[in-house]
């Protein structure tokens, strides 16, 4: 991609947040990618991004923009050590909050056993056994490709596995969307990364919301609406959403209302696959500040799917880590994030980028050094 921007001999390329959607062992050789090239060719570059540690490794200056006004502008060294502006401060540090990690983790509340899954013959997952307690957090990291959503549609019953079962309290859940009951349904919901598609644009939020009412409680007309008035005082939205559409509302907010739709079922287990990673920083904190809160009130469990090692020691108890289809790791954040670790953890971990300059270049030197040692 570089080196495509490159071949006309652009004197300013600006990239456009180029490794949102890519998981941190890529995003590292992008990143290097783009920095030797800017290096060589002597161009000038503009780089937007929501990620301030992102920005450290590769800018000179950075610009700090909200509402369209330029809050702070000056060095790298300046904005991420010393920044005047409250809201940039905010961004540097945010993901402060710590959920401090529960301490027995053996009950099998939720648990996928054994699971083996495959897209027609091309085989996917290979023997995955993981599980989460009542009220707790599982974080399932892995990079791009290495089959987190697949486990989700394997335990939503979207693609039934070839082998292995998927229980709630010991009972089996049949493996097919079909085959489940509404109260099998009403159990387990899903939230997915991008809230646009997982919405109709043409409904509501009151319909949207009001549709899960009906399905889960059977409730219509007033009883309905003040059950989804109930639901978006719980996502603290008022009820002067209710008549907007899904193409009104933020990024944020989209996925508070995707939270209510699921809220709506009572469920005791939410899979959230990659919430927060369309946002912003500040408001994907608001977002996991309220799944932290819904879970203290409701006992919910969570299966958190992620990219982001930060969110990762911010919200879970326990850690699953995927690499091509099989679990290299499991067990409670503690352990899962400590060393000595396997091959594909390590590298993981190392390259989530650290909010300070110089970052970038030590990380590749590191590696250049153990490569040679091989
Ligand atoms: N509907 C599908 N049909 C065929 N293959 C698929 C389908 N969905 C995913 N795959 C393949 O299955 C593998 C696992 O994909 P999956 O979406 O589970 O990865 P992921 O870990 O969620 O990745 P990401 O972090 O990018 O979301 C990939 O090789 C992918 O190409
Ligand atoms: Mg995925």
């Amino acid at each position: 991609m570089t080196a495509m921007a490159l071949c006309s001999r652009p004197e300013l390329i600006v990239f456009d947040e180029p490794t949102t959607a890519l998981d941190v062992t890529t995003q590292i050789d992008v990143l290097a990618a783009i920095k030797t090239a800017i290096a060589k060719t002597g161009t000038a570059a503009l780089y937007i991004t929501h990620d301030l540690a992102v920005v450290a490794q590769v800018a000179d200056d950075i610009m700090v923009l909200r509402n369209g006004e330029t809050i702070e502008y000056g060095s790298v060294e300046k904005i991420i050590e010393n920044p005047d502006a409250d809201y940039t401060r905010d961004l540097v540090n945010v993901r402060a909050i710590r959920h401090a990690e529960a301490g027995d983790q053996s009950e099998r509340f939720f648990e996928m056993k054994n699971i083996s899954a495959a897209y027609g013959t091309m085989p996917v997952l290979f023997d995955v056994s993981l599980h989460v307690p009542k009220g707790q957090t599982l974080a399932i990291v892995g990079e791009s490709g290495s089959g987190k959503s697949t486990l989700a549609r394997v335990a939503t019953g979207l693609l039934p596995p070839s082998t292995g079962s998927v229980r709630f309290d010991g009972q089996d859940l049949p493996s097919a969307l079909k085959k489940r009951s509404r109260e099998e349904l009403r159990r387990l919901q899903l939230i997915y990364q991008m809230a646009d598609t997982a919405m109709n644009p043409r409904q509501t939020v009151g319909g949207i919301i009001g549709r899960a009412v009906t399905f889960y409680e059977g409730l219509r007309g007033s009883s309905r609406r003040n059950r989804v008035d109930d639901l978006l005082e719980q996502i603290e939205m008022g009820s002067g959403f209710y008549d907007r559409y899904p193409a009104e509302l933020s990024g944020g907010q989209k996925q508070r209302v995707a939270i209510a739709r699921a809220l709506a079922a009572k469920p005791e287990l939410i899979i959230c696959d990659e919430p927060t990673s369309a946002l912003d920083p500040l408001v994907a904190d608001g977002i996991l500040k309220l799944l932290l809160q819904l879970q203290k009130e409701k006992q919910l469990s969570y299966i958190f799917i992620t990219h982001d090692i930060a969110i990762v020691r911010a919200i879970a108890d326990s850690v699953a880590v995927m690499h091509r289809g099989r679990l290299v790791r499991f067990g409670p954040k503690s352990e899962a994030l400590t060393p000595p670790f396997d091959d594909y953890t390590d590298l993981l971990l190392n390259s989530v980028p650290e909010m300070k300059t110089g970052w970038l270049e030590h990380v590749l030197a590191s590696r250049r050094i153990s490569s040679a040692g091989n």
